[in-house]
């Protein structure tokens, strides 16, 4: 099918979303239902509107763009990802799953292309965890993977509930009507970034997506004895700090020890009270995200941990307490997708590669809605969630060209 993407009209949309940003450019900070993602948004749904799409939102703040196919009361196909962004960080992670399925719906539309099924064009409220703490509750809901009860429990630093901020920005209703029956799409596939360095190290312009890591995220609280810095001898110390650092380390060695490649764990956060120079820390909490594309793997380092945990702390007589936010299964993707994603990228005779996710998206929950699958187009140097994080007009509009082509394939329908 003879498709033309605007990739002009696309980088302009990137570049646009990227100016509602707390922070100036080039750095974009997007934190979900705050002044610049609630303008963002107003931006976002403008552009849905414009292109004659059904746009609602649900009481979470997921916004819904359908193009209505020729036979509306099939499942429709769903597409998409999200505008949120982590503090310090860039403009084309999730920017370029929304705006570039956008560019797809456009181009198809341009095409003379009608749908069977309806093509529904999603932006999910918040796919990082920088808020609540946990990654995707959007999604999460919209899977049936967070309760109505949970999610309106879920608080922010300032102990700001969700449900007052989604109030705050909005959006009304009850949360116990985001939940979408299973097989409410019949496919859902997503366009994003790599945020790793594959593509562009084999000269690549596609990733198929095999299957999606798994993260689960928690929080340790370390308890220890404060005291002043120059009169308590060693001996007598119970530094929760020193502990802390000591899990850590543990938690390396035993990730490299029992993991696999595909098994990552990070220690992002580490907040030492109470944070003065001549004081012994007598308080520490840290996090700790760990992935994998093979759950059970993942789980046996997490176990690993928590034993290491208790060792560590009886010997520095601390008290260390763990709060296990998330522990998600890993997703495959559907093969029926991946077969038309290969078959859109041979038609245009773009090169690909089939890999791994190993970030976390909004997919790996709308797995449990309908088969899935994602395409990647590559980033500079690998680089992402940083202001420097960079996809070039190019590798961005062959992205939206192999999405356009697989959802019309996987939609059905006539030019
Ligand atoms: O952390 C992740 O994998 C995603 O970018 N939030
Ligand atoms: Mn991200
Ligand atoms: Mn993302």
């Amino acid at each position: 099918m003879k498709l033309d993407i605007d990739q002009q009209l696309l980088q302009s949309e990137i570049d646009a979303l990227a100016g509602y940003s707390s922070e100036p450019p080039p750095v974009v900070t997007r934190v979900v239902y705050s002044e610049a993602d609630r303008e963002a948004r107003v931006y976002v749904k403008g552009l849905f509107a414009e292109a004659g799409l059904d746009v609602r939102e649900d009481p979470i703040g997921n916004a819904f763009a359908r193009w209505v196919g020729s036979e509306p009361e099939l499942p429709p196909v769903g597409t998409g990802s999200h505008i949120d962004a982590i503090p310090n960080a860039g403009k084309y992670d999730g920017t370029v799953g929304v705006l570039g399925g956008l560019e797809a719906i456009r181009a198809l539309q341009r095409g003379g292309f009608t749908p069977r099924r309806s093509i529904e064009l999603l932006l999910f409220t918040a796919e990082e965890p920088t808020r609540f703490g946990i990654g995707c509750p959007g999604s999460r809901m919209l899977a049936g993977a967070l309760t109505a009860e949970a999610a309106g429990q879920l608080r922010d630093r300032d102990e700001a509930s969700l449900n007052e901020l989604r109030a705050a920005a909005g959006f009304g209703g009850e949360l116990a009507d985001v939940a979408l029956p299973r097989g409410y799409y019949e496919y859902f596939v997503e366009l994003h970034i790599e945020q790793g360095p594959l593509l562009e190290r084999e000269g690549l312009s596609i990733g198929i997506v095999q299957s999606i890591a798994a993260p689960a995220g928690l929080n340790i609280l370390i308890e220890g004895e404060g005291g002043h810095a120059g009169t308590v001898l060693m001996p007598d110390r119970k530094d929760a700090f020193t502990a802390a650092a000591e899990l850590a380390l543990a938690i390396e060695g035993l990730t490299k020890q029992l993991g696999g490649s595909d098994t990552v764990a990070t220690v992002g956060k580490c907040e030492v009270f109470p944070g003065a120079v001549n004081s012994i820390p007598n308080r520490v909490k840290m996090s700790l995200d760990l992935r994998d594309t093979d759950g059970a793997r993942r789980d046996r380092v997490l176990d690993a941990v928590g034993i290491a945990a208790k060792e560590i702390a009886a010997r520095r007589r601390v008290a260390i307490t763990t709060e296990l936010l998330n522990a998600d299964a890993p997703a495959p993707c559907d093969t029926q997708i991946i077969e038309a994603s290969r078959a859109a990228c041979e038609a245009h005779g773009i090169p690909y590669r089939e890999m791994v996710s190993r970030a976390y998206h909004d997919s790996l929950f709308m797995h449990r809605v309908c088969p899935m699958g994602m395409i990647f187009i590559p980033c500079r140097g690998g680089v992402s969630h940083r202001p420097d994080e960079y996809s070039s007009p190019e590798q961005i509009a062959a992205g939206a060209l192999v999405l356009a082509e697989t959802l019309a394939r996987l939609a059905g329908g006539a030019e």
